[in-house]
């Protein structure tokens, strides 16, 4: 693991463009195991996790080429359902190959993914739901095995709380199972199952009610081909807008997608933050001289906020004068940031799963440890703004999900060294 060394406090002032969003990216690529024919896919960004998704595929017998932001998805032998263990563990995403692989093959073994520093994250609703569409799973040394012994030709499953995951994991089980219609109640309405979800119609896939809470799908016997360009990463811009707040002079996102940050945005309104968003971009002035309000903030499924911002989000509030509170709804525990800010002098309290924050004028640099992709970006901020030296140890997480990180923030003036 890496380590970053900043020298703050910085001022950032510059424009940022947009990726291509990681968590469209890899429900999509799990979704192309549904047909051999090629896939085209564009704006799909260069990072550690969708490489991660990649070698998965690979495994499961496609070559996948590079040619800039675009993938080209061929497959270059029969579909292999017995995946190994290493890639699946790696990333939480690729259990959702699971579904797809079984139905292909009748049969497949994929590796459990294991438990991740931001709390529990069970697959129950995974394995329940796919119970549900005739697939039969049991769990051994680490691994799922699962068989597909038939679907009904009428399935319901209301999910216990509307998961991404398992929301995606289903829609794309349930578009290749000829001849059945699937109904989803309480499912997640984030962007990324609209654009998942748009894919698979290019495809040729049956589905309406994408971007609700309930879904019907039509299964079809064969998905075909397609070109497709996914959408822009809202938590990438999410980031980047918080950066803004905190360094900014004027710091001006490109390739933005407005509905997406309704719920940041009005964090920011209710704070007092200045922006302005002009087609697809937003403009962000920093806070450095402006009269600024506490605000109260809960983390929800979308449109509400979103919890990859939630860490960031923290790093703003403990440099508003007054007391702010962040519940964390979706990970209960997704706190493992506020130590670290702490110990850099921000005023954070935890009980249950509410943050409370109370104002401090600044932040001064220390050596921190990251545990999480977004917890490295809250620190990464936090140092920029704070006094003096920050090295934030283990920092790799950042790489996860932030394409193009280093080019991105020295074209807005801010420096960073890195250390392998
Ligand atoms: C996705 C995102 C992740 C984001 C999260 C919540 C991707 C690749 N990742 O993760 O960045 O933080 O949504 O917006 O898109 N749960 C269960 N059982 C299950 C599934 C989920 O109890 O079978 C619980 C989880 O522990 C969590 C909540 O449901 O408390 C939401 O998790 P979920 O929406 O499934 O998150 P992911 O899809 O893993």
């Amino acid at each position: 693991m890496g380590k970053i060394k900043v020298i703050g406090p910085q001022e950032a002032n510059g424009e940022i463009t947009i990726s291509g969003s990681k968590n469209s990216a890899l429900p999509i690529l799990a979704a192309t195991l549904l047909t051999d024919e090629r896939i085209i896919l564009n704006n799909i960004p260069n990072l550690a996790d969708v490489n991660t998704m990649i070698e998965i595929l690979e495994n499961a017998g496609k070559k996948v080429t590079w040619q800039d932001s675009t993938l080209i998805i061929d497959t270059v032998s029969d579909i292999n359902s017995i995946l190994p263990y290493g890639p699946v563990r790696r990333m939480r995403a690729s259990f959702n190959v699971l579904g797809p692989l079984t139905i292909r093959n009748k049969y497949a073994k994929v590796a459990l993914p294991g438990g991740c520093s931001i709390g529990v994250r069970p697959v129950n609703f995974h394995l329940e739901g796919l119970k549900k569409l005739g697939i039969e799973s049991q769990i051994e040394h680490g691994f799922t095995h699962s068989k597909y012994i038939g679907a009904p030709d009428k399935t319901h499953i209301s999910l216990p709380f509307p998961s991404v995951g398992a929301t995606e994991h289903l829609i794309t089980t349930a578009v290749l199972l000829e001849n059945t219609e699937t109904i989803l109640t309480n499912c997640a309405q984030e962007p990324e199952i609209i654009d998942l979800c748009n894919f698979l119609i290019s495809m040729g896939a049956k589905i309406e009610g994408h971007g609700t809470s309930n879904i019907k799908i039509h299964g079809v016997k064969q998905l075909h081909g397609t070109e497709y360009t996914i959408i822009p990463d809202r938590i990438e811009a999410g980031t980047y807008a918080i950066l803004g707040a905190v360094l900014g002079k004027e710091i001006t996102l490109k390739n933005i997608i407005e509905d997406h940050l309704f719920s940041l945005l009005d964090i920011f309104e209710k704070i007092g933050i200045n922006y302005k968003m002009k087609k697809n971009t937003l403009t962000i002035k920093g806070i450095s001289k402006l009269e600024l309000s506490p605000v109260d903030v809960e983390t929800a499924t979308f449109p509400g906020f979103p919890t990859d911002l939630q860490p960031q989000l923290m790093v703003l509030l403990s440099l508003i004068p007054g007391r702010s509170s962040v519940t964390e709804n979706v990970f209960k525990t997704r706190f493992n940031h506020v130590d670290e800010l702490n110990r850099m002098g921000a005023k954070i309290f935890v009980e249950s799963n509410t943050a409370i924050i109370t104002g401090v004028s600044k932040l001064s640099g220390a050596p921190l440890e990251a545990t999480d992709l977004r917890a490295s970006a809250a620190l990464l901020i936090a140092a920029l703004i704070a006094d003096g030296e920050t090295i934030i140890n283990n920092v790799d997480h950042i790489f996860r999900g932030y394409e193009r990180l280093f080019e991105k923030l020295e074209n807005v003036g801010l420096k960073i060294e890195y250390y392998e």
